[in-house]
């Protein structure tokens, strides 16, 4: 999420292409779905494909008046100077377990209170996971520690300039951070990490870049982003197969954060790329937890 790392003082012609894991060509794919399909999220979630879409999912309308609740939201706040990104959530990034869950419950009454719209996408996306779920005896829920719970979703719009909104990461490489070794999130491990988005708004731009790499830890420490993913130089991923996903206002996407991704900036500042985000894993053979 930030560009702070060993890696930006690293000289650009010792920075070599990241090693790691690359699917096939089956594997490598972002399947599309006209309708939501739970299961079809479970797949990404074991690794068997590397993403899914569903397009269309939240209706324009139902879009609209969430990004309209987050802009007008007193709760929303302002992170970064130069290009100003907003948000409306807790991250774990960077963070000890108990600063994410302090404020955590901070926010928790402002998001549900935001999310109390008829026709909340979150409830209509984990509901069909839960049922998905209990037809093998598998349960879905938010991360806990010590009685206390995760953060629900992260509302984020971010205006980054360059030549990407957000720089070349992985979702994947924070879940070692040393602040959280006690949070069960470690437990997914390097199991597919799941990225999930709900784009409430797109601008123009704004497509995902998806790399065909999951990088290793001699990459990952040689670059200064084991224990935060972020950020993996251009150079770093030059020759590496890549692909755009095209995301429009609606779409619900749930990728495999394991790899190294990044988000196209809009050309045009004044249009906004608003998404309602979270983050999901199988912590052991039936329990999948979610985060942000
Ligand atoms: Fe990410």
């Amino acid at each position: 999420m930030s560009s702070t790392s060993a890696a930006a003082t690293l000289d650009a012609e010792s920075i070599k292409p990241v090693t790691g894991w690359s699917g096939d060509a089956d594997y490598f794919v972002v399947r599309e779905h006209q309708a939501f399909e739970p299961e079809a999220v479970l797949d990404v979630l074991r690794g068997k494909v590397a993403g899914v879409i569903f397009r269309g999912m939240v209706k324009p309308e139902d879009c609209a008046e969430l990004a309209n609740r987050f802009w007008n939201n007193p709760n929303r706040q302002t992170r970064g100077v130069e290009a100003p990104g907003y948000y409306m959530g807790a991250y774990t990034w960077q963070k000890p377990t108990a600063q994410y869950l302090d404020e955590t419950e901070q926010i928790a009454a402002a998001l549900d209170e935001y999310l109390d719209v008829p026709n909340n996408p979150l409830d209509t996306f984990y509901g069909g996971l839960a049922d998905a779920l209990a037809k093998e005896g598998g349960t879905v829920r938010l991360a806990q520690h010590e009685g206390r719970q995760g953060c629900r979703a992260l509302l984020r719009s971010w205006h980054g300039q360059g030549e990407y909104a957000l720089a070349p990461h992985d979702d994947n490489s924070q879940l070692t951070q040393p602040g959280q070794v006690d949070f069960e999130i470690q437990k997914v491990g390097n199991r597919p990490t799941g990225a999930l988005n709900i784009c409430l708004e797109n601008g123009n731009g704004g497509r995902l870049a998806y790399w065909n790499i999951q990088a290793d830890v001699t990459s990952k420490t040689a670059l200064g982003v084991e224990h935060t993913g972020s950020p993996y130089p251009m150079a770093s991923l030059e020759g590496i197969e890549m692909k755009w996903v095209e995301v429009n206002a609606g779409d619900v996407y749930v990728f495999n954060g394991n790899h190294v991704h990044a988000v196209e900036p809009n050309t045009d500042p004044s249009l906004r790329r608003t998404t309602l985000a979270g983050m999901m894993g199988f912590i052991d053979d039936r329990t999948v937890v979610t985060w942000t």
